[in-house]
């Protein structure tokens, strides 16, 4: 009988993260999430523990981290992210303590505007990110240096980058696959499953890439 894993999620409670908490119970995977707004989830499950707090006070993160077997980042908040690195400082104390407590895989998603550490973005990602999607601005400074972080201080984790694309929360459009170069505009609940499937694939560690839809 194959024991039962538990992902410990930060981010639940927003556009990728509901999807990713409903697939994973879906999937028969116990949940324990970090919210700040713990009703925000609108559902009851007994695989579902809801810690209530936020990010930039968590009281004792080894208990939090502790048992866990993935930990999963969906995280976002543009107007604190204007200001602050609230990702990447939360992400430099859980990393120590995921050493601490023997969990070792760690999927954050992060944006396809947001370039690979220590690398350019594309021309054509550069225009859009500072025209269309410069209200985001801190947010892609963030999540590059969670980047940054992971790939030159983290390396003894099993840490992987989902470099999304999102346009909306419709329906389902296909499954994403892991691509290094292009980048499929995506939905939320596609990026959720791809999180979900990502952080148990190994081949996946270390990595900063995108996803796109697989041919049909
Ligand atoms: N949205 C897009 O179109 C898009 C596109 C590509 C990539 N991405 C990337 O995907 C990631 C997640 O984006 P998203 O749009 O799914 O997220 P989102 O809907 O903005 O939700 C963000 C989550 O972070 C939580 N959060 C924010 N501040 C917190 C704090 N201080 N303590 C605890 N939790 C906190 C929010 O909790 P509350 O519910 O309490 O606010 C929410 O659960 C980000 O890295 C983003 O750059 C997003």
């Amino acid at each position: 009988m194959s024991q039962q894993k538990t992902v410990l999620v930060f981010g639940g409670t927003g556009q990728t993260g509901q999807h990713f908490v409903r697939l994973a119970l879906k999937d028969g995977l116990r949940v324990r999430a970090l919210a700040r707004n713990p009703a925000k989830f609108g559902i009851t499950d007994p695989n579902l523990d809801v810690i209530q707090g936020s990010i930039t006070s968590i009281p004792d993160l080894d208990a939090l981290v502790a048992g866990a077997d993935f930990v999963v980042s969906m995280l976002g908040n543009a107007a604190e992210q204007r200001e602050h690195t609230i990702v990447a400082d939360l992400v430099r104390k859980l990393v120590p303590a995921m050493r601490r407590n023997g969990v070792s895989r760690f999927l954050h998603q992060a944006g396809g505007l947001s370039a690979r550490p220590h690398r350019r973005l594309p021309l054509v990602l550069w225009i859009i990110r500072h025209t269309v999607a410069r209200g985001f601005e801190g947010q892609h400074r963030d999540n590059e240096a969670v980047m940054r972080y992971l790939t030159d201080e983290a390396n003894d984790i099993e840490w992987m980058v989902h470099r999304a694309g999102i346009g909306s929360d419709g329906p389902s459009k296909g499954v994403l696959q892991r691509s290094r170069r292009a980048i499929s505009i995506a939905t939320f609940q596609d990026c959720a499953a791809y999180n979900l499937r990502t952080v148990q694939d190994a081949t996946a560690i270390h990595t900063c890439d995108g996803s796109r839809y697989g041919k049909p």
